[in-house]
């Protein structure tokens, strides 16, 4: 690739850190003279005209969506539905009156996403892709186009894009709801990729926490409530990625309702506590896969922490906790990869777009 490595041994780690600098660049690209952060104005009406938005995407573009939809519920008041892109041609919902599809996709080239725009398209449905490829396939065919501006990502395992896609969902749905929301976006998104900052320079001792947990491990779970649920689907996917360990994000309330069975002696379980509204259910999530062996790391936030938590997080507004939860998810991943002697950027069986359905 013509893009460098520089002074990095891998793609991935490299991406890993450009995050703090991405974020300051949307910040930057979305700034409006006045200051505020905004999005252009015909994207706006499209969005005005839609009663509820379709968001399409597929892996961790999917994750992403997953957290965008708890911004344009809450930030604007436009009700969502989130679908994976291959299912939706199968299992096509039932339709609002006048619904807005966006595409969420790194590339612009995934082509199980591209088959759903090309359906809704025929239907006559307006559409916008949010990509980090101007000019990508989807960029072309879409009626509009949000930026990313990440910057290429090389690594098959997406780290800026994701971050990119949060920071870029909460700009859209803050400037749909008109910006009279109880959030400072800008202050808080600056304050955000500090915090980011602060993480990428605590490598050694994610490094450590991957040791203690994943050695010779086969198996591992992410668990979360909230938005802390969305993030540990993406920790899991890129655990099994690039280390080929068998990972599991789920809801931590369904814990009891099957995959307790699971659990042995040492088994890892990596619990997300940043949500202030669920910290004690999950923190008592913890308890039980302790009590059945479990080997569990917590990852809290400053603010709401205890004192056994293996990794505090640096305070954020709660609606941003996913764009610095996910960090130490990369970096475990990454570090556990490394040790494994596997190929980070270029996992077994995987392509960094996937152009065939
Ligand atoms: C993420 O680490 C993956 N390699 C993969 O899930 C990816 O997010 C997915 O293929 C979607 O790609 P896109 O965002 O370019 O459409």
């Amino acid at each position: 690739s013509d893009i460098e490595k520089g002074t990095y041994d891998h793609y991935m780690l490299k991406e890993i850190d450009e995050q703090p600098g991405v974020l300051r660049k949307i910040i930057e690209a979305y700034s409006t003279e006045e200051g505020t952060l905004d999005i252009a104005p015909m994207i706006k009406q499209a969005f005005k005209q839609a009663d509820r938005l379709y968001i399409i995407a597929a892996g961790t573009s999917y994750h992403a969506s997953l957290i965008g939809k708890e911004y344009f519920e809450k930030l604007a008041g436009l009700p969502v539905e989130v679908h994976i892109s291959s299912e939706f041609g199968y299992n096509i919902p039932l339709l609002s009156k006048n619904p807005l599809f966006l595409f969420i996709t790194q590339s612009g080239e995934t082509a199980d996403s591209r088959q759903v725009l090309v359906k809704i398209k025929a239907l006559g449905y307006p559409s916008i892709t949010m990509t980090n490829v101007p000019g990508s396939t989807l960029s072309r065919e879409a009626d509009h186009t949000l930026l990313l501006y990440a910057g290429p990502e090389i690594a098959v395992a997406s780290t800026k894009a994701y971050t990119a896609q949060l920071a870029v969902l909460a700009i859209t749905a803050h400037a749909i709801g008109g910006g009279a929301q109880m959030i400072d976006l800008k202050k808080e998104l600056a304050l955000t990729a500090n915090a980011i900052q602060t993480l990428t320079d605590m490598k050694e001792e994610i490094a450590k926490i991957a040791r203690e947990l994943l050695t010779d491990k086969r198996n591992a779970f992410f668990i979360g409530r909230a938005l802390d649920y969305y993030v540990s689907l993406e920790g899991a996917l890129k655990l099994k990625e690039i280390s080929y360990i068998q990972a599991e994000g789920f809801a931590g309330g369904e814990l009891k309702h099957g995959t307790i069975a699971l659990i042995e002696e040492g088994t890892p379980v990596i619990a997300l506590a940043t949500q202030p509204s669920v910290s004690p259910n999950i923190r008592s999530n913890v308890k039980e896969v302790l009590a059945r062996g479990a080997h569990a790391c917590i990852i809290s936030m400053e603010g709401n922490s205890e004192t056994d938590d293996r990794l505090i997080l640096p305070y954020v507004h709660p609606l941003l906790t996913p764009l610095v939860a996910v960090i130490p998810l990369q970096l475990l991943s990454y570090y556990e990869s490394l040790h494994r002697g596997c190929d980070v950027d270029k996992p077994r069986n995987l392509a960094k777009s996937v152009t065939v359905e």
